[in-house]
């Protein structure tokens, strides 16, 4: 779970993500395929306005961040989406690295790192939810024994 002073940080600073988060969706994806290029096929499919789409979800996560029960079908169409496209778990702390990256190079030093921080233990949370969609998705036989053995 989040903490108290997380969700708070984060809500915080969502007037900057409206402003700035297409800029930084953008910046992710260029730090993400310059510095993990075998990520770039998985985009092969792609609309043009990506950026647009990432940073929209992000938002609509940061603003649910306390009541993300809301925000379930949103979670389930893009982990359909990560599915086909063929995402791994592995590829999600390149994408969180340069999520963050971006961060700090479109916000600059308008942005202190108690908040940096803050979206990193977000991201990992986010992502973590996203991975357990995904692998019941892509293997829903296996995850429900699981569940059933415990
Ligand atoms: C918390 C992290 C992430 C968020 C919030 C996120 C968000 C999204 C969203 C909103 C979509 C569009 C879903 C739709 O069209 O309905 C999407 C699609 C996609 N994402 Fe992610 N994503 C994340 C992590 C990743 C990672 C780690 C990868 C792989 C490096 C990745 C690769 C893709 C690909 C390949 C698509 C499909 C693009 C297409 O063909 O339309 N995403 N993601």
């Amino acid at each position: 779970m989040l903490t108290e002073k997380t969700i708070a940080l984060i809500k915080a600073t969502l007037p900057v993500m409206q402003e700035h988060g297409e800029a930084i969706a953008a910046k992710t994806y260029e730090i993400l395929f310059k510095h993990y290029p075998q990520t770039h096929p998985l985009f092969s499919k792609a609309p043009a306005n990506q950026p647009k789409i990432l940073a929209r979800s992000v938002i609509l996560y940061s603003e649910h961040l306390d009541n993300l029960d809301m925000i379930n079908n949103v979670l389930d169409k893009i982990a359909q989406k990560h599915v086909s496209a063929d995402v791994h778990p592995g590829h999600y702390p390149m994408f969180g690295h340069s999520f963050i990256q971006a961060m700090r190079e479109v916000l600059g030093k308008s942005v202190d790192e108690e908040v940096i921080m803050a979206w990193k233990e977000a991201y990992f949370y986010f992502a973590e939810l996203l991975i357990q969609r995904e692998q019941a998705l892509a293997n829903p036989k296996q995850t429900q024994q699981a569940a059933e053995i415990r």
